[in-house]
């Protein structure tokens, strides 16, 4: 059987990670890479986390099985974080939600759903979009098309066209949204452009499937949920896959949530009960010991407060590091505009430079970022902002 399989190229960044790891240079930048960073350059375990962690292991008394739904708890607090404790969509109880295997998995469960249904359905997302939305959605038998986002030139959204080609699309055509913190390229929408799109996805009878991985890390955990909690209260049906690999730094724990908006409390719970058995027949059950972690913090008002307070401190480092690289590039590359850096939201910025410029930042100046020059606005460190700007000014 396997004989006959060649080997496959490793997947980009992976190879990036490793040429970064193998450069023995002590000026080196990582800027590929999607995870936090703190300003030494460490992902660090949030302390909200570690205390929960150890009350989580003190009173556990068995490793028993959860269940293929996961943890109601959990999947209870993440309904809150995410719509509003007071949504009406949870007060008329047509929201149910599965815990996954972090985002990816929630999106692959969500694309299993779609097929389910209507395995001819086309999912449309947004030209750039995190390259392992093709593999996840595509994985599941549906097919992938796109739709114009990203301006180059401005470093914002294409909103205009972006609207002209949904428009095109027909009744029960799934659009795929980044909530907020759009990766790979920081822009999003503004709450208005979040409405007229609102209102041509309901007149169109579209399907929003919302891919919220930063909650919290853009404006705020109430203000990045926007236009999940806009949709959810204006739409009869949504999907919204969730991860807390980013907001709580739980990555490798695998915690996410699929949440699902029925257009009614029967129609729910039958698309609940599939959900269920599809998840059933994936990984069967997802890991629990992260999601226990977020719903001890989630319910226990303390520790909630403290892990808001250290959102804000993830939130408030991204936003100065934007604002600071801009100056920077200000000085050492007169000649050109990145101000759309600090307008942008989240980790990620689009560059905006060509590939033998990312090339010659990776030769010659040991500054790693993908090949379609989006970094990781959190791999930067005050003491190297610097050096990094005159990196720069040197390739363009
Ligand atoms: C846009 C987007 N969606 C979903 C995810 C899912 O992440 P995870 O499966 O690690 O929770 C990520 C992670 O990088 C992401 O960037």
């Amino acid at each position: 059987m396997f004989e006959r399989l060649e080997a496959i190229i490793s997947d980009p960044i992976l190879r990036l990670m490793a040429a970064y790891r193998a450069d023995p240079d002590p000026r080196k930048v990582d800027l590929g890479i999607g995870v936090f960073r703190d300003d030494h350059g460490h992902t660090p375990v949030l302390p909200s986390v570690r205390e929960a962690e150890s009350a989580v292991l003190k009173a556990q008394d068995t490793k028993s099985y959860v269940g293929s739904a996961g943890n109601p708890g959990y999947n209870q607090a993440m309904e809150q974080l995410v719509f509003g404790a007071d949504h009406a969509a949870l007060i008329a109880k047509r929201v149910r939600s599965i815990q996954t295997p972090g985002g990816c998995g929630a999106l692959r469960l969500g694309a299993e759903m779609i097929r389910l249904v209507a395995p001819d359905t086309v999912v449309h997302v947004s030209t750039p979009t995190w390259a392992n939305h093709g593999p996840l959605i595509s994985g599941s038998g549906l097919k992938l098309a796109t739709y114009p986002y990203f301006d180059a030139a401005t470093g914002g959204v294409q909103f205009g066209a972006m609207c002209a080609a949904l428009e095109q699309l027909p009744p029960g055509a799934v659009v795929l949204l980044h909530a907020s913190c759009h990766n790979p390229t920081g822009a999003d929408l503004s709450q208005e452009q979040w409405r007229e799109l609102l209102a041509l996805v309901r007149r169109r009878a579209l399907l929003p499937f919302i891919d919220m991985a930063y909650q919290g890390l853009g404006d705020g955990p109430d203000a990045d949920a926007f236009a999940v909690r806009l949709f959810a209260a204006e739409m009869p049906e949504m999907l919204c896959a969730v991860s807390c690999s980013k907001n709580f730094g739980l990555y490798r724990e695998r915690v996410g949530a699929l949440h699902l908006l029925g257009s009614a409390v029967p129609t729910a719970d039958a698309a609940f009960s599939h959900m269920v058995r599809l998840a059933r027949g994936i990984w069967s059950m997802p890991p629990d010991h992260g999601a226990a972690i977020v719903q001890l913090i989630l319910q226990e008002p303390r520790r909630r407060a403290q892990w808001l307070e250290e959102v804000s401190g993830m939130r408030r480092r991204i936003q100065g590091l934007r604002h600071d690289v801009v100056q920077q590039l200000k000085v050492h590359c007169p000649q050109r505009d990145f101000g759309f850096i600090e307008r942008q939201h989240g980790m990620f910025s689009f560059f905006g430079i060509s590939v033998d410029q990312v090339h010659a930042l990776r030769e010659q100046h040991h500054v790693y970022m993908t090949d379609d020059s989006r970094m990781n606005i959190a791999g930067l460190r005050q003491e190297n902002l610097e050096y990094f700007a005159r990196a720069v000014a040197q390739v363009l």
